[in-house]
């Protein structure tokens, strides 16, 4: 993975000329030339004639694709995040989980036993618009000689699976691979040249929980200012999401600033986890500054991922069932409250404000709220278990119900929707 070019701190050019439009921006400034003379043909010649107005709106719209904005009011016109749910058995599932090649066990909900599926059938319909279908043919094409990347957690990597379920079976078996290297699962479609990967890193830095599959869940030690050993696994990659959350819910984590992890005499700091969290989001900031061609390199943030462990949380604080036995959404009403950990979401604005003034443009797709309402939609019990459960679990099915992660097809495949989106309109 080829170290990117030097720093790229400083970005001249105004707010008026998105970055990832640069090349294009003088052709803008023509395209706005021609459009304005054209309205005003239209305006003093017959300004009634709606044919002619017609003509005037499609050569705008010719003009516009020309200048590489293309079909950007959909993102700018209509706030995809605020919306509802439609109950939708005609188009959805997109795919069945069985079916999907390289489904993870702990998400293949149907297939482990699960009998409501009604979970399968929502679909996500913003107020003022609607979202354009997922076409997977359309989303290759765009990914073609490119690499995608989603860095985080084991949220970031239920979305992982999701994005490639919904791709890979517009691929014959022969033309797709999936890799593992440590920290990075790789899927690979060979005719596209196209590969989408997800690489393990649940506090961004490094931490003693970077082994992907054995990290510590207790007694969290995270090197605050050490994100290269990840970052320039990534560093090269076309489109880069992100998320972070789960990891710095609970307690306080120990720091350590500049020693090795392995040094037994490093020094620690016990610090409160979310104090941890902007540290490290400054360090990520300082990451993103110095590495990422922001002319090539597309960047989103996955906001958090609400989980339904708490009952309270639809307003039921009488329920000891956690999300096991729910197959409804909740309702607004339940809903109202504030939303998950305030705080962290203030830390993780205010740092992509702080990127955006300095000329870097990231998403954040604002999953929380539409996702709040699917406590029908983690797989609980139905799951694949990686240990036999013990009698006094199969007696209490609370006590191995899984309310964090998401069943697929499900509210994931929904975020890629939204990714999609903003990938190619
Ligand atoms: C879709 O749902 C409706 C209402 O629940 C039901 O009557 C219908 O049979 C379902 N169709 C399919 C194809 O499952
Ligand atoms: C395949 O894609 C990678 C980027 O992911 C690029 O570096 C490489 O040149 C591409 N290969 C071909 C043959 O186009
Ligand atoms: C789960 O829901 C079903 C149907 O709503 C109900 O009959 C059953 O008692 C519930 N299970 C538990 C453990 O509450
Ligand atoms: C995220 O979306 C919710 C609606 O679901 C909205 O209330 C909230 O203000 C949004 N937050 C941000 C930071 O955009």
């Amino acid at each position: 993975m080829a170290k990117k070019q030097e720093k790229v701190v400083d970005v001249p050019w105004s707010s008026s000329c998105n970055w990832w439009l640069v090349g294009s921006c003088s052709l803008q400034y023509v395209a706005i030339f021609f459009v304005s003379i054209l309205f005003t043909i239209a305006f003093y010649t017959n300004a009634n004639r709606e044919a002619g107005i017609l003509q005037t709106v499609s050569l705008l719209s010719f003009y516009s694709s020309s200048s590489g904005e293309k079909h950007h009011d959909l993102i700018s016109n209509c706030d995809l995040f605020s919306g509802t749910w439609v109950y939708d058995n005609k188009s959805l599932p997109v795919y069945k989980d069985s079916s999907c090649t390289f489904m993870f066990g702990d998400l293949a909900c149907e297939q482990y036993g699960r009998k409501d599926l009604d979970y399968q059938y929502w679909r996500w319909q913003p107020h003022n618009c609607d979202l354009p279908k997922f076409d997977a043919k359309a989303i290759l094409n765009k990914l073609r000689d490119k690499r995608l990347v989603f860095v985080g957690d084991s949220l970031n990597r239920n979305q992982f699976v999701s994005f490639v379920c919904l791709i890979e079976s517009s691929i014959p078996s022969s033309f797709k691979s999936m890799t593992t290297r440590k920290n990075l699962n790789s899927f690979y479609a060979k005719e596209y040249n196209a590969t989408i990967g997800f690489y393990w890193a649940p506090f961004l830095v490094e931490s003693n929980s970077d082994d992907p599959a054995n990290h510590h869940e207790n007694n969290r030690v995270v090197r605050v200012h050490s994100i290269e050993k990840h970052g320039k696994y990534w560093a090269a990659a076309d489109i880069l999401v992100f998320d972070s959350y789960l990891w710095w819910r609970a307690g306080d984590v120990k720091v350590i600033w500049e020693s090795s992890l392995k040094n037994p005499n490093a020094v620690y700091e016990i610090m409160d986890s979310r104090k941890c969290f902007a540290i490290v989001l400054n360090t990520w900031t300082k990451w993103v500054l110095g590495n990422v061609d922001s002319s090539k390199t597309r960047l989103f943030w996955m906001s958090m991922s609400p989980t339904h462990s708490r009952a309270s949380v639809w307003g039921r604080d009488d329920n000891p069932l956690q999300c096991y036995n729910e197959t409804q959404l909740a309702t607004k009403e339940q809903l109202r409250r504030r939303g998950p950990d305030p705080e962290m979401l203030r830390v993780t604005v205010s740092a992509i404000e702080s990127l955006k003034k300095r000329g870097i443009k990231i998403d954040f797709l604002n999953i929380t709220g539409l996702s709040e309402y699917r406590k029908d939609a983690h797989p609980s019990i139905y799951r694949k278990q990686w240990r036999p459960l013990t009698e006094s679990q199969l007696a209490d099915p609370v006590s191995y119900s899984d309310c964090t992660h998401w069943c697929l097809p499900g509210v994931p495949d929904v975020w890629n929707q939204l990714l999609y989106t903003y990938l190619l309109y």
